[in-house]
């Protein structure tokens, strides 16, 4: 955590963020399209941060806390923070995880999904499909007058009702001007506890859902983490903001 503080946005603001947002879904997307067997994780960053800088944006990761590449990309047993690299390389069946986040004119768009690469087995698919149902609900908890526990609460019934577990160690946070602030929004948790919602916050929710333990482990390079177990983990990610009457979800094309 950057900052304790939290930060309600203006209108102004939140068009700013709205750009922010529009821009970083457009990177994935267009990132997706290069998911397939025979691509390296590091052609997926160099594209990235190719696309980023020609649209005049920068990308937050690089160098951010020491993290040497512009994305994230994690694979399979990893839970996030991969980081690209040329001699990894894509193949058949594998599952990825794509996180970007674009800085625009200042404020952060920060959004991720999994990606199938070719035909992963029917497990690989049935967590994925879960972890994304996940987001989906937890974003339908978000109103003026809710609470941050709602939006974990959503996620952890939905995701251990269907057999999977959900990671305790990385919450999803306010973002705006800075990358990480207040609040902090983490993916399990009960119904009527935390913070109230208010208009003008925002913030991501970035489940990572494991098929076994949600126990993760960080590898020496400091950043990549991976499930204890090796097992499978995927994760989505949306910037939201509390609007007066509901939920923008501001990581849309
Ligand atoms: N985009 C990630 C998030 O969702 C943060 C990546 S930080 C990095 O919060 F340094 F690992 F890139
Ligand atoms: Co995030
Ligand atoms: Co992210």
């Amino acid at each position: 955590m950057e900052r304790e503080t939290l930060v309600l946005l203006s209108t102004r603001e939140l068009a700013k963020m709205r750009e922010a947002g529009r821009f970083a879904a457009n990177l994935l997307q267009r990132l997706a399209e290069l998911v397939k067997p025979g691509v390296s994780t590091l052609e997926l960053n160099d594209q990235a941060e190719q696309w980023t800088q020609a649209h005049g944006a920068k990308s937050a990761p690089l160098g951010y806390h020491g993290f040497p590449k512009s994305i994230c990309t994690s694979v399979n047993e990893v839970v996030c923070h991969g980081i690209p690299n040329a001699k990894q390389v894509l193949k058949e069946g594998d599952i990825i995880n794509i996180d970007v986040t674009p800085i625009v004119d200042g404020y952060y768009g920060d959004t991720s999904k999994t990606f199938y690469v070719g035909h992963p087995s029917a497990r690989a698919k049935k967590l994925v499909e879960v972890t994304e149902e996940c987001l989906t609900r937890a974003i339908a908890e978000v109103k003026p007058g809710a609470r941050i526990g709602d939006i974990g609460a959503a996620i952890q019934e939905y995701a251990e009702g269907e057999g999977f577990s959900v990671v305790r160690d990385f919450v999803g946070h306010g973002v705006g001007r800075i990358f990480h602030t207040a609040p902090q929004v983490p993916h399990y948790g009960k119904r009527d506890t935390g913070m109230r919602l208010r208009p003008g916050m925002v913030f991501t929710i970035e489940p990572m859902i494991n098929e076994g333990t949600w126990e993760v482990q960080v590898l020496k390079d400091k950043w990549t983490a991976v499930t204890k177990d090796r097992k499978l983990s995927a994760q989505f990610e949306h910037t939201v903001a509390v609007t007066e009457d509901g939920v923008e979800v501001l990581t849309l094309c």
